[in-house]
């Protein structure tokens, strides 16, 4: 009898016990959270709604004169005469080294080489499949193409040729445009830039200053 009693308490409390913990169970709401930081974020999220926010938005518009990090800003304008400001008067904040020359060379073969073709000579295959046309070469000596101008136009685009600012950064623009004036001597049958700046840096200042001043008339 009471053994009897026992087991069917049991079985009672066993009953109790499993429809305590079913009856609680909705498959259409999340389950518990045993670690609730690990899904809900701490931090604040991108469009979330806080009070501590101006219009409760979390996303909001940067600090005024500040820069995304990486970013460098450019002076010259975008016109006419900030293409020739930037030829005459804008150097490259990195020195010409191997290294350089041959990110630029790659880079220069991905955005560049279909249009000015890989020898600079304007004859990239959508020029030769006319699909592109008027195209210079780099050795126009109409055109005065130096790392400045070339920096400029990668920036900036100029008129059929967009902007490259978004797809390469500040420092590659610069080691594509020391490509280029690699090509340009190349084409002139001149000693490549690498060279050049090394005799450059170690020959007699006054020497370079007139051979300097040469060039530059016969490219005017
Ligand atoms: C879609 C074809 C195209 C591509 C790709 C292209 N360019 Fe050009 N580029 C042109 C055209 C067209 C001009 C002539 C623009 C004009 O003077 O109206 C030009 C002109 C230039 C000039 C001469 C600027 C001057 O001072 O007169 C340079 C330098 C130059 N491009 C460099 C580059 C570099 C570097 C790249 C790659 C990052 C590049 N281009 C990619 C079409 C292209």
């Amino acid at each position: 009898m009471t053994t009897n009693m026992k087991t069917f308490t049991n079985i009672a409390i066993a009953i109790f016990a499993s429809v305590v913990m079913v009856s609680c169970f909705n498959d259409k709401k999340p389950n518990y959270q045993y670690f609730p930081n690990m899904y809900v974020p701490v931090g604040y999220e991108t469009y979330g709604e806080y009070d501590i926010f101006p219009g409760q938005q979390a996303a909001m518009l940067p600090v005024e004169n500040t820069v995304p990090r990486g970013y460098v800003p450019y002076e010259y304008e975008n016109s006419t005469a900030g293409l020739e400001l930037a030829k005459a008067e804008l150097k490259s904040p990195y020195e010409v080294t191997e290294e350089n020359l041959t990110v630029g060379n790659q880079l220069y073969t991905v955005y560049c080489a279909v249009c000015h073709g890989d020898k600079g000579d304007g004859k990239g295959i959508l020029v030769t499949r006319e699909k592109f046309l008027g195209i210079p070469s780099f050795a126009d000596p109409g055109r005065n193409i130096v790392l400045g101008g070339i920096y400029h136009v990668e920036t900036y685009g100029l008129n059929a040729m967009g902007s490259y600012a978004s797809q390469a950064n500040e420092k590659e623009r610069w080691q594509i445009a020391m490509h280029v004036m690699d090509l340009k001597a190349a084409l002139n049958g001149e000693p490549g830039i690498l060279e050049t700046s090394k005799a450059s840096a170690t020959a007699d200042s006054t020497e370079v200053k007139t051979s300097m001043a040469g060039t530059n008339k016969a490219s005017e």
